[in-house]
C-alpha cells in the first residue's frame, strides 16, 4: 500500500470551543481545499490515523479543527507546540471548480472543510455564501466571516431554514447526512448541482481496505479515494453513520 506520509510539528494548539481544538501544522506539503490528512501523533496504538480535514492552509503550514470524540482525537488535543505530528496525504478530491455564485451549506464539525473552500473560491474572485450550523456555540467565528462573502450563522435551529437556492449556481455541502439529503434535495428543486463532503470511518486512506464504502447510484465507492466529495444526487443517504 502506497501511503504518502510526512512528519510535522505543532506550531500552535488551542480549544476553540468545548472539546474542538484549533491544530496548525508545518508541513511541506500542498493541500486543496476539501483534502483531509490522515493524523497520527502516537506509536502503537491506537493502530492507524485519523482522517481530519484541511480547515485552511498557508505556505509552510496546514490547520485543522477537530472535535475529541475518542482516543485518537483525545491525543492529538493533548499535543504541545513543536511536538511532532504524523501527516499522511493530503487524500481525496475535494470540491470541483464551478463557475459562478456558490453556496456552502455546513454543519457541526462538517463547517471545518467549507472554510478552506470557500477561502480559495473567494481568494479566486468569486462569489460565494457561506451558511452554516452549529448546535450550541459557533466556533471561529472571525474566520468563517473573512472566509466568505456574506457568512451566515445558524445556532440550534435548521441550517436549511429560509434558504433561497435560486440565486446560486451551485451548493456545496458537508455535515450530517439528513441535512445533506435536504440541501441536495433543495438544490435539485432550485435547478442547481449538489456536492457532499461524505464522513466515513476509515483505515488506510488511500483506497486499500474498503472500510470506507459509500454506496451510490453507480456502484460502491471508496469515500478516502473517490471521495470525499460526490455529486449530490449521486449518494444514497440511507446510511446514518456520520458524526457531526
Ligand atoms: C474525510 C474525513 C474528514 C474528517 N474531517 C474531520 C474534521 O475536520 N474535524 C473533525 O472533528 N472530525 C473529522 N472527521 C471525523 C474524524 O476522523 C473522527 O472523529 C476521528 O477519526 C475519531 O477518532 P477517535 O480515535 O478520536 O475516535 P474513535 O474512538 O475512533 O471513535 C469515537 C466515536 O466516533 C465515531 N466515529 C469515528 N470516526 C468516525 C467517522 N469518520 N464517521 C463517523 N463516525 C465516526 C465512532 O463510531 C465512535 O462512536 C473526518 C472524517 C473523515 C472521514
Ligand atoms: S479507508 Fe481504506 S479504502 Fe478508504
Amino acid at each position: 500500500m502506497g501511503v504518502e506520509g510526512s512528519e510535522g510539528r505543532v506550531l500552535s494548539i488551542r480549544e476553540v470551543g468545548e472539546e474542538i481544538v484549533h491544530l496548525i501544522v508545518s508541513t511541506e506539503t500542498t493541500p486543496k481545499p476539501g483534502q483531509f490528512y490522515m493524523l497520527r501523533a502516537w506509536q502503537e496504538a491506537p493502530l492507524l490515523g485519523r482522517p481530519i480535514s484541511v480547515f485552511d492552509y498557508n505556505e509552510g503550514k496546514v490547520e485543522f479543527v477537530f472535535k475529541v470524540v475518542g482516543k485518537g482525537t483525545e491525543i492529538l488535543a493533548q499535543l504541545k507546540v513543536n511536538d511532532e505530528i504524523q501527516l499522511q496525504g493530503p487524500y481525496g478530491n475535494g470540491f470541483p471548480a464551478i463557475e459562478g455564485k456558490i453556496l456552502l451549506v455546513g454543519g457541526g464539525l462538517g463547517n471545518a472543510p467549507l472554510h478552506a473552500t470557500a477561502k480559495n473560491l473567494k481568494a479566486q474572485g468569486q462569489a460565494v455564501d457561506l451558511r452554516l450550523g452549529f448546535a450550541e456555540q459557533i466556533f471561529l467565528e472571525e474566520e468563517f466571516v473573512q472566509a466568505a462573502t456574506d457568512t451566515q450563522f445558524v445556532v440550534g435551529g435548521l441550517v436549511t431554514d429560509g434558504l433561497d437556492m435560486t440565486k446560486y449556481d451551485a451548493v456545496f455541502t458537508c455535515g450530517p447526512h439528513p441535512m445533506m439529503e435536504a440541501v441536495v434535495k433543495m438544490a435539485r428543486d432550485a435547478g442547481i448541482p449538489s456536492y457532499v463532503s461524505i464522513e466515513k470511518r476509515m483505515a488506510c486512506g488511500v483506497g486499500a481496505c474498503l472500510v470506507c464504502t459509500c454506496k451510490t447510484k453507480s456502484g460502491n465507492k471508496k469515500t478516502c479515494k473517490d471521495g470525499p466529495v460526490f455529486e449530490g444526487e449521486e449518494v444514497f443517504y440511507e446510511d446514518k453513520h456520520q458524526i457531526s
